[in-house]
């Protein structure tokens, strides 16, 4: 994309504040929906093996926390921390900030919390800040024995509607009619695992989370490829051993 192209779409994009209020109305934006309950499926599964080290727990851009409710089940809330630069994304998790967990409005790239002091980092549908800044902050978090579950929503299917020169935006119709475009980091997996171990991480898993996986008929969006396609890519990432 030329610089040019780059600039008048940094220009038009939206942020999370423009579509907070309804992100999570299933039946007005039921893609968001399903996309989050594959992403919390993998994540569920995975989450609390990272409680048994001592180290913080944190969930970037968190909007209704999915590690909070498992962290209050496992005893462990007050080592939550969450982290998201929209205050009214974030205002969903404030029953777990007010049980215990800690809140933070910050961008995911600058969270200024103390190097290698979090065992477990959570990322459900990371897209918008998945950029080197972002895995440069997880390595410099993470303890040496940590990990981080970070989900986006497939290449295959992104790229499958995505115009092939706008690959970097997804598009949210709001309910007042506007179309906004919201920041969308989507890349190959050759070309995410390239860029996480660029950042001194390595990647330990990866899985893809297809529309079958769903209890119920997939969003109309989610149907634009075969049903045992990924449209949900997830990954374990850590460092080095
Ligand atoms: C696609 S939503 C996912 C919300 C939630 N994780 C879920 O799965 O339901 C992306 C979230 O990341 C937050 N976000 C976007 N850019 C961010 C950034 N640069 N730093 C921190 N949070 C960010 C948004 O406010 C929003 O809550």
């Amino acid at each position: 994309m030329s610089s040019t192209a780059t600039n008048q779409l940094v220009e038009t994009l939206a942020s999370y504040e423009d579509v907070a209020v309804e992100y999570y109305d299933g039946d007005r934006h039921p893609t968001c929906r399903d996309l989050r309950e594959l992403s919390q499926r993998f994540l569920v599964a995975h989450i609390r093996a990272g409680f048994s080290n001592n180290g913080s727990l944190i969930e970037v851009g968190p909007g209704r926390s999915i590690l909070a409710p498992e962290a209050a089940a496992a005893g462990v809330l007050s080592r939550v921390v969450l982290i998201d630069s929209s205050p009214s994304m974030l205002s969903y998790s404030t029953p777990w900030i007010t049980g215990g967990a800690h809140a933070v409005a910050a961008s995911a790239d600058a969270t200024d919390l103390p190097s290698g002091t979090v065992s477990l980092i959570v990322s459900s549908l990371g897209d918008p800040y998945n950029c080197s800044e972002f895995w440069q902050e997880v390595a410099r978090l993470i303890t040496p024995d940590g990990s981080c579950l970070f989900t986006t929503p497939s290449f295959e299917w992104s790229a499958s509607f995505r115009p092939r020169d706008n690959r970097e935006v997804a598009e949210f119709l709001r309910a007042d009619g506007a179309r906004l475009f919201m920041p969308s980091r989507v890349y190959q997996a050759e070309e995410q695992i390239a860029m996480i171990e660029a950042a001194g991480l390595m990647v330990e898993e990866r899985q893809g989370l297809n529309t079958k996986m769903l209890n119920r008929e997939p969003a109309p969006k989610l149907r634009c490829i075969d049903s045992t396609c990924p449209v949900v890519s997830a990954y374990v990432v850590r460092l080095p051993r």
